[in-house]
């Protein structure tokens, strides 16, 4: 009988579902979300959906993925034969959206460790990104063609995760994150000393964490704070649901569940210092007026952030620059490849549960679709799909996942079930309030949002950067929604297709077997 795969030890764990969390979304979009909706107020909401949905339902993967022992297809399809839609779909759609567009933004580090080597972007950033790069063409159906640099290093980043995945979750992952993990808290602490200490530094810091309450009223914050958290913690993807699949019977949940969410909330923050510190110096250096207005005439909002102000910021620094630069985007590179190995995991084990399927064929399979799935991403127009198929999949995509799984928890299965298991095989204990959590709060919360976001974007659209015109609407459509309805049908198709084993039999611990045989 094929044996299930398992973490060696708690820590590997850790490591592991920590390495998740933390990516792209801590470095890459976090600061410049924090910096775009209000500076401390978007932190205030931050905090409020952390407590309200992040770890109430990190709690609520790690308790259905450890009590039924599947990926997140059999957790759901034990939960009712009904919902198995449900578990194909999440990771489905992370997959073939997020990932997607993911091993592109991983390809350009990697690109950027090499410019900054030479500091190659030169004195205007922008352009270089934009123009020299990018090669960006504004109309999204302008594809034109791959763009060379971007292509070999998408490749390579594609080669490394099937490396990585390949190997058993013990051999693999765990031995991959045990690895990166440290190297890259090492050098994100090495990067807040070194900009903390660069003059004009408190400015930034004052903007990054000055709250502009009035935002606070603006309903895209709170959107942008839910979906920031649901990105930020692999929520909604299938992910921890696969993970705590792997664990011993005997696993503190409750205690791995907060330190997994915490930690990656502690480092989002403290890269927002790494990255805040240097733009104080950025406005400094170049004899800004100490305004709010004269700081956003240097810093660039949105995805670029990291990308444009940030190397222009490096080639500024008084000295050792080029090492700062490799610092900087290997840490990017480090997160998100550690993240993007467990979007592979999720949708292997699921298919893997299901189709009964070797591991090495099913990665296989995964990253060749996915590699030539990332290649839209790569083309002139890439950046215009990247920033719709991002804002789709996280604002409707993952809060929907978040609240979806509430519901069908909290009032499917009940919520004290999840919370009994856990209660049996952790040391420390989920309180009853959890269960008002899981089945109230959390839901009606994301409901909320959700429905106020979906108004907002039928009513303004979406615009294709702060104070520029709206996207055309057929590319929100084509784009956007039309992520949603493929997974959705992708989904429905996986679950038609008949078991090759049956889950009930199969699936279960590998200390388990001889109770089992
Ligand atoms: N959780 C991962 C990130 O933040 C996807 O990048």
């Amino acid at each position: 009988m094929e044996q299930r795969s398992k973490w060696s030890s708690q820590t590997g764990f850790l490591f592991a579902a920590i390495g998740s969390a933390i990516g792209l979304g801590n470095i890459w979009r976090f600061p410049y979300l924090a910096y775009e909706k209000g500076g401390g107020a978007f932190l205030v909401a931050y905090v409020v959906a952390l407590l309200t949905a992040g770890i109430p339902l990190m709690m609520l993967e790690f308790g259905l993925g450890h009590s039924m022992v599947g990926s997140s297809v059999v957790s759901f399809w034990r939960v009712n034969r009904r919902l198995e839609w449900f578990g194909w779909w999440m990771p489905l759609l992370v997959m073939y959206g997020i990932m997607l567009y993911y091993m592109v933004v991983l390809g350009w580090c990697l690109n950027y460790v090499w410019f900054s080597l030479d500091l190659a972007w030169g004195k205007d950033t922008q352009s270089f990104f934009l123009n020299s790069f990018l090669k960006v063409s504004n109309n999204a159906w302008d594809l034109q063609d791959i763009v060379g640099p971007i292509f070999v290093s998408t490749a390579l980043v594609w080669f490394i995760i099937w490396f990585i995945c390949y190997k058993e979750v013990n051999k693999g992952i765990e031995r991959a994150c045990k690895v990166f993990m440290p190297a890259l808290f090492a050098l994100t602490l090495i990067l807040v000393f070194w900009g903390c200490s660069l003059e004009g530094a408190g400015r930034g810091l004052t903007y990054y964490l000055k709250p502009d309450w009035s935002k606070l009223k603006d309903v895209t914050l709170w959107t942008s704070a839910y979906g920031q958290i649901f990105f930020s913690l692999s929520i909604g993807f299938g992910i921890m649901i696969t993970y705590a699949s792997y664990l011993p019977r005997k696993s503190n949940l409750v205690q791995n569940a907060i330190i997994t969410s915490v930690a990656d909330s502690a480092y989002s923050f403290t890269a927002g210092l790494a990255v805040f510190s240097v733009l104080g110096y950025l406005a400094h250096s170049q004899n800004l007026p100490a305004t709010n207005e004269a700081f956003r005439q240097v810093v660039k909002e949105g995805p670029i952030l990291a990308f444009v102000t940030y190397p222009q910021a490096i080639s500024e620094l008084p000295a050792f620059n080029r090492l700062f630069g490799v610092f900087f985007f290997i840490c990017l590179a480090l997160a998100g490849i550690t993240s993007a190995i467990s979007i592979v995991e999720a949708l292997t084990c699921a298919i893997r549960d299901k189709f009964s399927l070797a591991r090495g064929k099913v990665v296989s399979i995964l990253c060749a679709t996915g590699f030539l799935g990332s290649l839209v991403f790569a083309c002139h127009s890439g950046l215009t799909w990247l920033d719709i198929a991002d804002h789709f999949i996280n604002h409707y995509g993952l809060v929907l996942a978040g609240f979806l799984e509430c519901v069908f928890i909290g009032w499917i299965l009940k919520a004290r079930t999840i919370r009994k298991h856990v209660n049996a095989v952790s040391a420390w204990r989920l309180p009853e309030m959890w269960d008002y959590l899981v089945k109230f709060v959390s839901p009606a919360v994301l409901g909320v949002i959700y429905v106020m976001d979906v108004v907002n974007i039928i009513r303004n659209g979406y615009p294709s950067g702060p104070g520029k015109e709206p996207y055309a609407s057929s590319w929100l459509i084509l784009i956007g929604v039309n992520a949603l309805i493929l997974s959705f049908i992708l989904a429905t198709v996986f679950t038609i297709y008949p078991w090759r084993r049956k889950p009930e039999l199969i699936i279960h611990r590998p200390e388990e077997d001889k109770l089992l045989t």
